[in-house]
């Protein structure tokens, strides 16, 4: 009587449980199978600096990054702060002024164009001093007050690598940024990283250099910006971002 009642207990058993755990397999293979939602990593709000943020590229990175970002202003004659790049104790100044950063962008330079059969010493050191010591100075000092994991973007562009007549100064002077980078990119401390962005000529550009220009498709400055986003937020270094 004893052996039929375990006999009945058991079969009922298996009985009931046997659905119910093949139910939670189930349940358990889907969950695996099924494509779980990867949780972004993204990067809190920065203090950015950025310099030129009055010009033609300048006020398109504002505008992009500005949206998500603590973004402080600086130029020659406008901005939150005055600063002359081509003189290092200004920038070093800026630095003092601003406190700690997570991120530098400059978007300056100031170029001569002429024919070569012209062109004066004094005329190359124009681009040597502002665009390429600017951008240089801006380096030099801020490496030593960025934040830990901080970056700089820098601005060269497309003349480096597709030259236009009177463009010999703009050419030099643009694959040395790019140069510069990609070596200060190696050394930099603490997870620094550095970045330049080279643009072809901007579409808002065009009504003062469209002529010397011909067959250049422009971009707007707005798909400029992108290139300085990905700089800043994004976790390249050493990087030459063509925009054309
Ligand atoms: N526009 C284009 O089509 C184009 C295409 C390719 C590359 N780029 C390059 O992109 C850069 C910016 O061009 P952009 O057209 O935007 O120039 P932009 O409109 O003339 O603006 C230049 C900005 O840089 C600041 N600046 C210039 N020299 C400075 C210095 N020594 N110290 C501090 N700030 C300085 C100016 O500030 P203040 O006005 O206050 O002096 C201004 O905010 C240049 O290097 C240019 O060669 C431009």
């Amino acid at each position: 009587m004893l052996v039929q009642l375990d006999c009945i207990h058991e079969v009922n058993n298996e009985f009931i449980y046997r659905p119910i755990i093949a139910e939670a397999v189930q349940r358990m293979m889907d969950f695996v199978n099924k494509p779980q939602p990867v949780a972004l990593h993204t990067e809190p709000s920065m203090k950015i600096l950025l310099i030129g943020a009055s010009g033609t590229i300048g006020r398109a990175v504002h505008t992009e990054l500005a949206a998500r970002h603590d973004v402080i202003t600086a130029g020659r004659s406008s901005g939150d702060y005055r600063v002359d790049l081509t003189d290092l104790a200004s920038v070093e100044a800026l630095f003092a002024a601003t406190g700690p950063l997570d991120a530098v962008i400059a978007t300056t330079g100031s170029l001569h164009f002429g024919p070569l059969a012209d062109f004066t010493p004094a005329q190359y050191a124009i681009g040597l001093n502002d665009k390429l010591m600017g951008q240089v100075n801006l380096v030099l000092a801020g490496q030593k007050v960025l934040n830990d994991g901080g970056s700089f973007t820098l601005t060269s562009g497309i003349l480096s690598h597709d030259p236009i007549r009177y463009g010999s100064s703009a050419s030099m002077v643009n694959a040395a940024i790019d140069g510069f980078v990609r070596g200060a990119a190696i050394e930099l401390p603490r997870g620094l990283r550095i970045n330049v962005v080279s643009p072809t000529v901007l579409s808002e550009s065009l009504p003062s250099y469209g002529p010397y220009f011909r067959g250049f498709e422009s971009v707007p400055a707005a798909r400029v910006a992108l290139a300085y986003s990905k700089s800043v937020e994004g976790a390249q270094t050493g990087q030459v971002y063509l925009v054309d």
